[in-house]
C-alpha cells in the first residue's frame, strides 16, 4: 500500500471531494431525506450509505473507504440515549474514538473523519453538517494516505 504525503499538491483547482456518509436507517438516514423533502441544498460530493444502525460500521469499512479513495468519512447516527437498538451508538461513539485516533496517528487528518448525531427531525441539521464537513475536507486536498492506487480511477 504505498503511502504519501499530503501537501498542497495534492488540492488541483475545482478539487472535489469524495465524501462517504454512513447513516443509520433510524434517524439520520430519514434526516438527510428531509433534508431533501425540504429542498435544502448539500453537496452530491456525500455518497450515503444506509446502515441499520450507526454500530453496523465495522472500522474496517471506514479503512477500505480510505483504501478506495475517500477524501473523508463520516457517520452519523441517532443521538446518545435514541438509538433504536438502545445502546448501538454508545459502541460507535467508543469503537470510532478509538479509530480516529488510530488514523490520526497513522498521518489521516482528524478533520477527514466525523461522528454526528443527527434524528429525523433535523433535516437543516444534516444539510449544515455535511456543507461543513465537505468544505473542511476540500480545504484538506486529497487524501493519499492508505489510498490503494490500483483503486484509482483516473
Ligand atoms: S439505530 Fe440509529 S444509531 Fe442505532
Amino acid at each position: 500500500m504505498p503511502i504519501t504525503e499530503n501537501t498542497a499538491d495534492s488540492r488541483p483547482e475545482g478539487f472535489r471531494p469524495r465524501i462517504l456518509a454512513f447513516c443509520c436507517n433510524w434517524c439520520s438516514y430519514a434526516g438527510a431525506d428531509l433534508a431533501g423533502t425540504n429542498r435544502l441544498d448539500y453537496p452530491a460530493d456525500v455518497k450515503i450509505i444506509r446502515v441499520p444502525c450507526s454500530c453496523r460500521v465495522n472500522p474496517v469499512f471506514v479503512l477500505r473507504a480510505f483504501q478506495r479513495g475517500a477524501d473523508g468519512v463520516i457517520l452519523c447516527g441517532c443521538h446518545p440515549g435514541d438509538c433504536h437498538y438502545t445502546s448501538g451508538n454508545y459502541f460507535t461513539r467508543r469503537r470510532m474514538t478509538l479509530l480516529f485516533s488510530m488514523l490520526d496517528f497513522l498521518g489521516i487528518e482528524k478533520e477527514r473523519t466525523r461522528v454526528e448525531w443527527v434524528s429525523a427531525a433535523e433535516g437543516a441539521k444534516f444539510a449544515a453538517t455535511m456543507n461543513d464537513f465537505v468544505k473542511t475536507v476540500s480545504s484538506l486536498g486529497k487524501n493519499r494516505r492508505l489510498e490503494d492506487l490500483r483503486c484509482r480511477k483516473e
